[in-house]
């Protein structure tokens, strides 16, 4: 095993929390692990030597038909012939149990969800160094009944259900908890029991040999090939660029699109960013083909996201025409991070909004696509532009949405004129909240226009406006996230400024946490 080679694989049973797995191995244990589907991680851990696998959680039951499994034959090579150990966390500790013909049912007083207490009924190493009584965090509908065989019940839940289930001769754990989730008091160290204690896996994982490993796969599955690359200016694609510019050179172009969607002076800063990275990069005029696409797919902001897809999509393949005309060897980069891909539902988990950068393969299938972040959470993706260099108004530079302004404007159909005023609108807030030094405090800022008609005054006459909406919001992993309260002295100057305008009537701050909000409002 090569020291940067991943030691864990974990095997993707299409759960909403799988990536926190990742995550919680190499940020918190230091160790790299690998996130593959079913199919993928037979083909994987036939051909690569692994310390261990786990079988994440998923949102369907195992008495479901399509339910996501592993072959007889291939688990059997896994836990009998290689002896590699094995966790199983919730549906993955169900599909074990069922595959050793335990019953797995949907017991309404046995369900659980959110936080829950366990107590651990037999010595074992996966609680080494936990209290006997603990918290952890659940979320299932179905139950593991009397685990038989060569399993023993480690821990129980307080509804007197089986919490933890091992089995030493097979060396396969499962935990019908979240021990992923934050929540999860001793989490953590159960992860480590199992990744350090059980499959003796040695720290390999730092964002700077990352740097290097990352390049050197990106760049081996390139080969001589030519790559393109929709260039937003935030981290994500800043980062790919500055991975790939010095390798590839001319072989490389970074290009953005002007949809009328980018915020004030935006494109300078892109400019700026892509010379940092080193990246030949143009900006492409496309203002009346995305506003006219945006406009026409009414006001809903899936179908808004669709037509700014549609444009997206064309003008990449247009791009990489001109590209490289004849040969078709060409690769499509982008700067996917692990939350698109879930959030997306590319996972299998539930959709909660497409991403208009996320399942491209699908719409230009004539092309290859690289994707060398998508394993990663975005503090991790600062930290690595922080090692490659990047000044901190890039590395942690707010995310910006690829539709940008658009979803700014809600209810009414976007216009260049209306484009112009949240334009105004996000560019007055930022410049406040900097000012007040609170911008960077702040993970990101939402500015948008409801057009909503609101009585007011203005002088002594009756007058009617629109409210202007500010989002400040904070998070680490965009997956949930707190908001960011303002100061009334930050509020009241906001409040008088956007006002300066007379179609906005109202400031209205919004201080809904996520879930159930969401950062954007569509
Ligand atoms: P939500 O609104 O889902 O956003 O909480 C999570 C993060 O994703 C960003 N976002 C997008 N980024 N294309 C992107 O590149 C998109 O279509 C898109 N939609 C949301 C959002 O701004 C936040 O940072």
């Amino acid at each position: 095993m090569n020291s940067l080679d991943p030691q864990i694989v974990i095997v993707e049973m299409r759960g909403q929390l799988t990536q926190n797995i990742g995550r919680v191995l190499r940020n918190f244990l230091k160790v790299r692990p690998i996130i593959l589907s079913p199919e993928k991680a037979a083909a994987y851990i036939e051909t690569h030597s692994v310390r261990g696998i786990i079988l994440s959680g998923s949102g369907n039951s195992v008495n479901d038909t399509n339910a996501p499994h592993i072959p007889a034959s291939i688990f059997s090579q896994w836990y009998k012939v290689k002896k590699i150990p094995i966790l199983g966390i919730c549906y993955g500790m169900q599909w074990l149990a069922a595959f050793f013909e335990s019953r797995v049912a949907n017991i309404e007083r046995l369900r659980e969800y959110g936080p829950s207490r366990i107590t651990v009924i037999s010595t074992d190493v996966l609680f080494y160094k936990t209290p006997v009584e603990q918290t952890t965090w659940s979320d299932h509908s179905e139950s593991v009944l009397n685990p038989g065989g060569a399993f023993r019940i480690i821990a129980v839940t307080g509804v007197g259900g089986v919490a933890a289930i091992a089995s030493h001769s097979y060396n396969i754990w499962g935990v019908q908890f979240h021990p992923e989730a934050t929540q999860c008091e001793f989490g953590e160290q159960i992860l480590r029991n199992f990744v350090i204690e059980i499959c003796r896996c040695t720290s390999n994982w730092e964002p700077s040999s990352v740097v290097d490993l990352i390049r050197g796969e990106t760049v081996e599955a390139i080969g001589k090939r030519k790559v393109v690359l929709p260039y937003s200016g935030g981290v994500d694609s800043s980062v790919v660029a500055a991975l790939l510019a010095p390798v590839l050179g001319n072989r490389l172009v970074g290009f953005t699109f002007d949809g009328d969607h980018l915020r004030h002076q935006e494109g300078v800063e892109i400019a700026q960013h892509a010379r940092i990275c080193r990246l030949h990069w143009e900006m492409i005029d496309l203002k009346t083909q995305f506003v006219n696409a945006v406009a026409a797919a009414s006001t809903d902001g899936e179908k808004e996201r669709n037509a700014f897809q549609g444009v997206y999509v064309s003008g990449i393949r247009n791009r990489a025409k001109s590209f490289d005309p004849d040969s078709g060897q060409i690769l499509i980069a982008q700067g996917t991070l692990a939350p698109d891909v879930i959030e997306s539902g590319e996972t299998g988990g539930h959709r909660v909004v497409g991403h208009h950068n996320t399942g491209l393969e699908k719409l230009l299938p004539e092309y290859d696509f690289l994707h060398p972040l998508q394993e990663l959470f975005k503090h991790e993706v600062r930290e690595i532009g922080r090692i490659l260099g990047f000044p901190q108004s890039l590395s942690h530079r707010h995310p910006f949405p690829g539709p940008g302004l658009f979803l700014r404007i809600l209810g009414i159909v976007p216009t260049h004129e209306l484009l112009e005023l949240v334009r105004w609108l996000d560019w007055r807030v930022r410049e406040i909240t900097v000012a007040h030094g609170v911008y960077d405090e702040i993970s990101q800022l939402v500015t948008a226009y409801g057009h909503l008609y609101m009585h007011g005054v203005r002088g002594n006459e009756p007058a009617k406006g629109c409210p202007a909406l500010i989002r400040p919001f904070k998070t680490t992993d965009f997956m949930t996230g707190e908001p960011y309260y303002l100061t009334p002295t930050v509020m009241s100057e906001l409040s008088r400024e956007l006002v300066k305008d007379k179609r906005i009537g109202r400031v209205l701050f919004d201080y809904t946490p996520k879930p159930p909000g969401r950062t954007e409002y569509k």
